[in-house]
Formats: structure tokens, C-alpha cells, sequence
């Protein structure tokens, strides 16, 4: 991490857990561990949860988001949730093309790209998901495809837009798996995503933008992660259900 250049910050995902009484239990939870925290805290809750959430998270730092957003604002979309909407509920980020969205719900880098503007428009900040796949860390193409997925998210986004998303490097391979990327490839991917930036918006924007590393960061592994020049926070699953292991993150991003 860089704090002299960008914020830290530690996002948990949430995924499709919690009801809302489980929820409200997490965030108690929280409250006293993320008090006076020196990094970003970000908890994204199934949509269900969402005003339960920002109730809950009242007078903290802790910050809300969502896990999808719609592209259009409103009309026949049936089971869709717009930009506007979630910002009305108080949320102020939102996950966009996480892999599980790619993998199962037909995302695509043209819908990644549609969403990002349209969280922009609607005042989200929007944390844009990037990583390969196994087969495509084997086949030496990482560079390649994280590249495209950069460039194609992006597209059409000016460079003060730009400047306010989130992008999260998670290589698919590590997501769920407990096998976690090494220091070093971590770092050499978000260096490669912050050099994508460097070569579309500039050194000033690349150097602000907010890179997580995300796939099976845990309580063990995150201060090392975080360590790394290039690793400015987290996107976290499985790790973030769990308030101990959460607290145990979010304070190796506060010492970091
Ligand atoms: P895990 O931390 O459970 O591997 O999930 C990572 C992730 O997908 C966060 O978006």
C-alpha cells in the first residue's frame, strides 16, 4: 500500500449470505473492532439487506454497497436493481463483474463496462473486478486478459470518472479456494492493471486509483498482501463473514 498516494480499503463481499437479523449480528459485531480504523471499511450485502445495512452502520465509518447494478436507470427489467435505486437506500459502493457474475449470470466485458458507467452516472463508486482463470494463468495469457478487461471496462470513461472507481484484482483460480495468490504475483498484477491506468488516464489518476487484491485473503495472509506496493486493500469473501477474521484484515490495512 501507498496511503501517501491512495486510500486503503478493505471491502468485504458479502455474497448470497446473511438475512437480515444475521446481518444486523454481523455489523454489531463489527462496530467496535472498525472503530477509529485508519483504512476504508466496505461491506457489500445481498440487496435484501441493504437499508438494514445502513441503518445499521450509522454513526461508523463503515461504508455500504451492493454487489450488482443495472445499466439503465429504470424501465422493464425485471428482477433488476438500477444505480438510482441503490443510492436512494444510502449505498455508496457497488462490485461490478465479479467473476461469479461472469461465470454464472452471462456477464460480459461490454455489460462490466455498461454497469461501471452507469454506477458512475448514479454517484457509486464502482469496484470494477478484473482476474483469469486458471487455464489462462497456465497458458501465460494473465497479462492479456487482465489487460482487455481493463481496457474494455473502461471504455468511453473519461479520466475524472476514472479517478473515482475501485478496481479489484481477482484471479478466479484463488476465489473460494484457499489457495491465494502469491505476494508476488498479487503485486505484479495490480502493478500491471495500475499501468493500464498509467497508459489510458496518466501517471496522477493511475497513481490515485485503489487496487484490491481479492481471492482467499484471510487473517493469516493479509498483512503480507497488503504489504506490497501495488496492493492498496482487499476485496473479501468467505474471510469477511466472519467479524474476528475481518477485524484481523481491516487492522492490517490501518498498520499498513
Ligand atoms: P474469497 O475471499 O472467499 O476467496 O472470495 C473472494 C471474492 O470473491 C471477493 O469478491
Amino acid at each position: 500500500m501507498k496511503k501517501e498516494l491512495r486510500k486503503a480499503i478493505i471491502a468485504g463481499n458479502w455474497k448470497m449470505n446473511k438475512t437480515r437479523p444475521e446481518a444486523q449480528q454481523l455489523i454489531n459485531e463489527l462496530k467496535p473492532i472498525a472503530n477509529g480504523i485508519g483504512c476504508e471499511v466496505v461491506i457489500c450485502v445481498p440487496f435484501t439487506s441493504l437499508a438494514a445495512a445502513v441503518e445499521a452502520v450509522k454513526d461508523t465509518g463503515i461504508k455500504v454497497g451492493a454487489q450488482n447494478v443495472h445499466f439503465e436507470a429504470n424501465g422493464a427489467y425485471t428482477g433488476e436493481i438500477s444505480a438510482v435505486m441503490l443510492k436512494e437506500i444510502g449505498a455508496e459502493y457497488v462490485i461490478i463483474g465479479h467473476s461469479e457474475r461472469r461465470q454464472y449470470f452471462g456477464e460480459t466485458d461490454e455489460t462490466v463496462n455498461k454497469r461501471t458507467k452507469a454506477a458512475l452516472a448514479g454517484g457509486l463508486i464502482p469496484i470494477v473486478c478484473v482476474g483469469e482463470l486458471l487455464w489462462e494463468r497456465e497458458a501465460n495469457i494473465t497479462e492479456e486478459v487482465v489487460s482487455r478487461q481493463i481496457k474494455l471496462a473502461f471504455a468511453g470513461i473519461g479520466a475524472a470518472d476514472a479517478a473515482k472507481t475501485v478496481i479489484a484484482y481477482e484471479p478466479v483460480w484463488a476465489i473460494g479456494t484457499g489457495v491465494t495468490a502469491t505476494n508476488e504475483q498479487a503485486q505484479e498484477a495490480c502493478k500491471l492493471i495500475r499501468g493500464r491506468l498509467e497508459a489510458l488516464y496518466g501517471k496522477s489518476v493511475a497513481d490515485s486509483v485503489t487496487i484490491q487484491y481479492g481471492g482467499s485473503m484471510n487473517a493469516q495472509n493479509a498483512a503480507e498482501l497488503l504489504a506490497k506496493e501495488d496492493v492498496d486493500g482487499g476485496l473479501i469473501g468467505g474471510a469477511s463473514l466472519k467479524a474476528a477474521d475481518f477485524g484481523v484484515i481491516i487492522k492490517a490495512a490501518t498498520v499498513g
